[in-house]
C-alpha cells in the first residue's frame, strides 16, 4: 500500500458487549472491502471481565473471517469488578458464546493491551486511528507508561459521555466514562482533537428486530446472520423497558457510532468544546461536562457529535453487514 494511502489503520479498543460486536463485525466488513486495515484489537474490561472480553474478541474475529489479527488482554483496575452483564449476558455476547467456535487467541500468552498500544503507536507514529468503545483504562495505562504516546495516534475516536441528556448508568454518567473516570480524564487531557460520539447521538441509533430479519433474509443459511439475529433478540430482551429507545422495540448500537463517523462522516454534525470529567463528585462521578455558554472561547480538546442522520447511518451499517455475510458464502 502506498505511504499516502488514506485507508485508516485501526486499533479497536473494545469490551464486547453486544453493541461492540456489531461494531467489530461492521469493521471487519470494511476491512474486507478494502476500506480499512485492522492493526490489532486491544480488549478492555468493562461490560464483562478482561478474560471474557478477550475471548469474545477472538471468537468474533474468527466469525468475521479475520482470526489472525492480534488481540491484547485488558489492563485490570480496581474498577474491574463493576460490569454490565445484566445487559450484555454473562459472557458479554448474549450468552451465545458456546454456539461459536472456541477462541483461537490465548489470554495468558497475549500481550497487555497498553503494551500493544505503545508498541504499535511507536512503530507507526501518526498513522494509527484508535477507535475506543470501552472504558478508557487501556489508553490511560499506555499514556501513564509512555507519556505522550496517545499523541502518536493519527486520531482517537471515543464512544463515551452524555452532554445534553441523562446518563445510562447514573442520571449523570454514561457507562464507559463512569467505569473508569480517572482514565477518561487522562485521555481527555492527552490531546486537543479527540472525537467523541456520546449518548446524545447514540440514543438515536436503535437497531430493530426488522433490521436483523432483513440481514437473515439476505442470506438465510448464514451462521453469522443467525448469530446477529440471536444477539439482537437477546439485547432487545435486556433493554430496560425500552425507556432508552423511546418505546421502540430495539437496542442501541452505541459503539457503532464511532465507525459511522469514520466511514460515513456525512451522517453526523459536530461542535468543538472543552470536555471535563467529574472524578470526585459524590453523586456525579463520571459526568462529562462542557460549558455551553461560550464554546468558541474555550481551549477545546474534542469534537462532540450533536446530530446523527439515523436513517443514512443504518442504511450503511446494514449494507455492510450483508456484504460481510455475502463475502463469506
Ligand atoms: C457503552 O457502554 C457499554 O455498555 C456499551 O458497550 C457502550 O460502549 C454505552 O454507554
Ligand atoms: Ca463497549
Amino acid at each position: 500500500m502506498s505511504a499516502f494511502s488514506n485507508i485508516p489503520k485501526i486499533i479497536l479498543d473494545t469490551d464486547p458487549g453486544g453493541d461492540d460486536i456489531f461494531a467489530l463485525l461492521w469493521l471487519q466488513s470494511l476491512v474486507k472491502q478494502g476500506l480499512a486495515e485492522l492493526i490489532a484489537i486491544t480488549a478492555a474490561g468493562g461490560n464483562v471481565s478482561t478474560e471474557k472480553t478477550f475471548s469474545s474478541a477472538s471468537r468474533i474475529l474468527s466469525l468475521g473471517g479475520l482470526p489472525d489479527v492480534e488481540v491484547g488482554r485488558g489492563v485490570v483496575t480496581a474498577h474491574s469488578s463493576n460490569d454490565a452483564s445484566h445487559i450484555h449476558g454473562n459472557d458479554g455476547m448474549g450468552n451465545l458464546s458456546l454456539q461459536l467456535p472456541a477462541p483461537v487467541h490465548n489470554y495468558e500468552m497475549a500481550r497487555r493491551s497498553d503494551d500493544l498500544l505503545i508498541e504499535r503507536l511507536s512503530a507507526m507514529p501518526g498513522e494509527i486511528t484508535i477507535v475506543a468503545i470501552a472504558p478508557l483504562t487501556n489508553l490511560a495505562a499506555a499514556e501513564k507508561k509512555a507519556p505522550g504516546i496517545l499523541r502518536k495516534a493519527r486520531e482517537i475516536i471515543i464512544m463515551g459521555g452524555a452532554f445534553h441528556c441523562p446518563g445510562n448508568i447514573t442520571s449523570h454518567a454514561e457507562f464507559n466514562v463512569w467505569f473508569d473516570p480517572e482514565a477518561a480524564e487522562i485521555v481527555l487531557n492527552s490531546r486537543c482533537d479527540l472525537v467523541i460520539t456520546s449518548l446524545d447521538v447514540t440514543r438515536r441509533l436503535i437497531f430493530t428486530r426488522e433490521m436483523a430479519q432483513s440481514i437473515v433474509q439476505s442470506n438465510p443459511d448464514s451462521e453469522l446472520a443467525q448469530f446477529l439475529s440471536n444477539l439482537c433478540e437477546f439485547m432487545i430482551g435486556t433493554a430496560l423497558e425500552y425507556r432508552e429507545t423511546n418505546g421502540i422495540s430495539g437496542f442501541l448500537v452505541h459503539d457503532a457510532a464511532t465507525l459511522g463517523y469514520l466511514f460515513y462522516p456525512e451522517t453526523m454534525m459536530w461542535i468543538r468544546a472543552r470536555v471535563q470529567i467529574e472524578t470526585r463528585g459524590e453523586w456525579t462521578q463520571g459526568q462529562t461536562l462542557i460549558d455551553d455558554r461560550n464554546l468558541a472561547k474555550q481551549p477545546a480538546n474534542a469534537w462532540i457529535a450533536t446530530e446523527v442522520d439515523a436513517a443514512r447511518f443504518f442504511t450503511s451499517l446494514l449494507e455492510d453487514l450483508k456484504r460481510l455475510i455475502s463475502m463469506q458464502t
